[in-house]
């Protein structure tokens, strides 16, 4: 049995695991089912992560419990570890976690039973969301080696994109930057930092971000924003014809991605929620593979 907090616990094996297992639930029920209580605790706002968890959970046969904040003892002041430590003695086998703190490291020190699943830690990592968009590109290019993936918009506030630059890197693509300045990271100075314009064109992959309003007061109006780093209509005539277009939702629809872009044959964005489902109920096995003496379908 493993937690899955970050994408650096993962090696190419698993990940080619992952894929592949994902890929097979996305026409197949599992042969086995697996028992037990899960729980989503959802501390930040989510449609797609949330509800994919609950249905991947429920599809492979696990009890899903909601763990709502607001009528939890979390507004009597019980902390995120004290909750934790609450719900593995109630025999919970699995908690999805999503908080704006960077959690992670005090989960992995407080010896919980329980297992753990990152569904979002502040802007640092968000490695269900970087395996889903693995499984969105193997699924058009059968491949990832030699693929440039632009990474575009507010780069600085996304834990998707820093998940994704090492999953892609692991993967033997290429991760590559671009968006305002302002949203330029200090600590992805490894990878390239491109024009707009030099990304649309070059990019196999491009991957639109949200602007994280909740997480900033930008310093752009929407028509600004959609002029400088929004794809739009004239820029999908540069776009490769063969280039895929993601976002890991949810949409600013016509700030940084407009209507057009969303009708666009190559725009992913609904086989990404798609995915979602087949990849987190893939993580959930591998998860709890040891615990539930599972026949892996695709090993
Ligand atoms: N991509 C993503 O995490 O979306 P949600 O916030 O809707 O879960």
């Amino acid at each position: 049995m493993t937690s899955l907090l970050s994408v650096k616990q993962l090696n190419v094996p698993m990940v080619e695991w992952l894929l592949r297992q994902a890929q097979f639930y996305l026409d197949h029920e599992p042969e086995t089912r697996i028992t037990g209580h899960a729980v989503n605790l959802f501390f930040e706002p989510s449609t797609r992560t949330l509800l994919s968890f609950q249905i991947a959970a429920q599809r492979l046969g696990l009890t899903l419990l909601d763990f709502e904040v607001d009528q939890s003892s979390v507004k009597k002041g019980e902390t995120l570890l004290d909750s934790l430590q609450t719900l593995d003695a109630l025999g919970v086998r699995l908690a999805v976690i999503r908080h704006s703190d960077n959690w992670t490291q005090a989960i992995e020190n407080a010896g919980l039973k329980m297992l753990v699943i990152n569904a979002g830690s502040g802007v640092h990592e968000h490695p269900t969301q970087a395996l889903l968009d693995a499984l969105t590109i193997k699924q058009h290019f059968g491949r990832f080696a030699g693929l440039k993936v632009a990474i575009v918009g507010d780069v600085r506030h996304s834990r998707v994109a820093r998940s994704n630059a090492k999953l892609l890197q692991m993967l033997g693509a290429e991760p590559l930057f671009s968006g305002p300045e302002v949203f330029k990271p200090q600590d992805l100075g490894e990878f390239s930092w491109v024009t707009f314009d030099d990304a649309v064109c070059e990019a196999d992959v491009v991957m639109m971000l949200r602007v994280q309003r909740e997480r900033h007061s930008s310093a752009y109006t929407v028509e600004d924003y959609n002029r400088h780093y929004g794809l739009n209509a004239e820029r999908l005539n540069q776009l490769k014809p063969d280039a895929v277009i993601l976002h890991p939702g949810p949409i600013n629809r016509n700030v940084e991605i407009t209507d057009e872009v969303l009708t666009d044959p190559r725009c992913r964005i609904l086989q990404q929620v798609t995915n979602g489902v087949a990849m987190r109920m893939a993580v959930l096995q591998w998860c709890l593979r040891e615990e539930s003496g599972e026949q892996l379908v695709s090993a």
